[in-house]
């Protein structure tokens, strides 16, 4: 029997109790998969570790979890702690150096769930955004100087290797191609940003040569925001830069109902590093410890993660078994306009996971 080693990081606020729920998913689903087990490791770090020891995660932190086969992440952020340092002390802090620079995060209309626009189903919004994660906005250039005086300075900024663009290029052709549409937007800025978008746009164009049955198009970030709202069925598959893509995927999330069901999957393709998994939603503390989280974003989580093992078969069983219980709206958490609570929806998805036959 095969042991998969999942690192376990809930991090803060509902990220516990999603994390929680995603692992007792995690392990039923292995009982009635059969040929495959998971060792859960746990660990600690997030802003209450920060507390305790002036950092987010031990010094040889990523040591301890290089060698699992995968990371199911909650989330990071304190009310008393800048989030700009759980940000950078956690999450980017295994993000970066474990190299998972492909961040992926599909966006669906789950059956059960509305979208706040008007007449879009699943068949008008099946999107998978590819978000660079490695360098761009969030690559840590920059600093300030004359601190506190009038002359104040500080920059951000955003720095894109040709290497890095092409490898997120390549990533999302390849998995446009994957997708039955087998079609790529390409979004970028570059009327305003007229170095780093231009060499995007150019990159583009020559690995699109190397992927001739994947049709393509070029799109602006703000006009982008409109073609998401207004024309959702003409998307599919979309590559953006870590910011860019932050914001675009926050959009998808609300058009297909709820920040609480999205998920997503940070990573390393050449497998040299541990990729993560995670609810794409935040530590949420206005309703934290009130057992209503959704746990729908990181049993999807779950099911990439599944993918990414290999474990296909299973997978789709987990897909198939969320579906079934955002199909009943008695299993709605209150993010969704319903009364279900975590622990309900968890054992709705159980219960549908021993019925469902993938
Ligand atoms: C995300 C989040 C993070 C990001 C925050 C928590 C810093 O919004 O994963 O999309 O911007 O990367
Ligand atoms: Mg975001």
């Amino acid at each position: 029997m095969k042991t998969y080693t999942i690192a376990a990081i809930p991090g803060d606020g509902i990220g516990t109790e999603v994390v929680s729920a995603g692992i007792e998913v995690l392990n039923a689903l292995a009982q009635r998969e059969g040929g495959f087990a998971f060792k859960v490791d746990h660990f600690d770090w997030g802003g209450e570790y920060y507390k305790k020891h002036g950092r987010m995660m031990p010094e040889n932190g990523r040591d301890l979890i290089r060698k699992h086969d995968a990371i199911l992440f909650g989330s990071a952020g304190h009310p008393e702690i800048p989030d700009h340092i759980t940000l950078w002390g956690l999450r980017l802090a295994i993000c970066q150096p474990f190299d998972q620079y492909a961040n992926v995060r599909p966006t669906r209309i789950l059956p059960g769930i509305t979208s706040p626009l008007r007449n879009v189903t699943d068949k008008e919004l099946d999107w998978v955004i590819v978000r660079e994660n490695s360098e761009g906005e969030y690559a840590g250039v920059g600093g300030r100087a004359h601190q506190g005086s009038s002359l104040e300075v500080a920059t951000d900024v955003a720095m894109f290797t040709r290497a890095g663009v092409e490898r997120i290029m390549r990533f999302a052709f390849r998995l446009a191609r994957s997708r039955p549409r087998k079609k790529l937007t390409v979004v970028t800025k570059s009327n305003a940003q007229r170095h780093a978008m231009v060499m995007w746009d150019e990159i583009a164009a020559q690995v699109a040569a190397e992927f001739k049955d994947v049709t393509w198009d070029k799109m602006l970030v703000d006009a982008m925001t409109m073609r998401m709202v207004i024309k959702p069925e003409t998307i599919d598959t979309v590559v953006a830069t870590n910011l860019h893509a932050d914001i675009l995927s926050d959009l998808a999330a609300a058009l297909a109902g709820s920040l609480g069901i999205a998920p997503t999957a940070n990573l390393n393709p050449e497998r040299e590093f541990p990729s993560m998994f995670e609810p794409i939603h935040g530590s949420a503390f206005d309703i934290m410890g009130k057992g209503i989280a959704n746990p729908v974003g990181t049993f999807w989580s779950g099911v990439m993660m599944l993918e990414h093992l290999g474990e296909k078969t299973a997978g789709a069983r987990l897909m198939k078994a969320i579906e079934r219980v955002t199909a009943d709206k008695r299993f709605h958490t209150p993010d969704l306009g319903g009364k279900a609570t975590t622990k309900e929806v968890t054992a709705a998805v159980i219960e549908a996971i021993k019925g469902a036959n993938a």
